[in-house]
């Protein structure tokens, strides 16, 4: 098997290494600044909804109530009120062989945790509470919540 051999000067090594050091350093920064945040009620809904606008409302309508037999309604939905890590479960994964495809990979930490929120708390759910980033997070990752 041919193996490709880079070789670098001693100094061009440890330039490097601290190049791979800081860039590292910096994405894991960024990574704890993303799953501290703490984003406010009024932000996750302003940014919800105009994920929702984006990705959801072809199916489950302006009104959240869906087309009954096809797209479940997202007001009143009894797993939306009553059961948030499967709320966030079926955003994140989806459900396999139904039309509700996973978003995990298609929107990031936050707009996931923001449409999450709207749909929590939009067209009268009235949850009251928030999801955010690490949240989601725990379920990518998993660990549920
Ligand atoms: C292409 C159509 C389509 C799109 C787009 C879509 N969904 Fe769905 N969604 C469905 C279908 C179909 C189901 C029912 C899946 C099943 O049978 O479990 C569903 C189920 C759900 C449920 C569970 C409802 C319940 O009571 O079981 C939630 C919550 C939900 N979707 C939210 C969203 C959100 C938020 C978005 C946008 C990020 C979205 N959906 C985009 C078709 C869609």
């Amino acid at each position: 098997m041919p193996i490709v051999v880079i070789a670098k000067d001693p100094a061009d090594y440890q330039a490097w290494i601290e190049q791979e050091e800081t860039r590292i350093a910096a994405a894991k920064a960024a990574e704890r600044e993303l799953l501290a945040m703490n984003m406010s009620m009024e932000e996750l809904m302003s940014t919800g909804e105009r994920v929702y606008q984006g990705w959801c409302v072809a199916c489950h309508q302006a009104t959240g109530g869906g087309l009954p037999g096809i797209f479940p309604a997202i007001k009143g939905s009894q797993l939306v009120l009553t059961d948030r890590a499967a709320h966030i479960d079926i955003i994140v994964n989806g459900n396999p062989g139904t039309a509700m495809q996973a978003f995990g990979r298609q929107l990031s930490l936050k707009e996931l945790a923001a449409v999450i929120t709207y749909t929590r708390n939009a067209f009268d759910n009235n949850t009251g509470d928030t999801v955010q980033a690490a949240d989601v997070f725990a379920v990518q990752q998993g660990k549920g919540e």
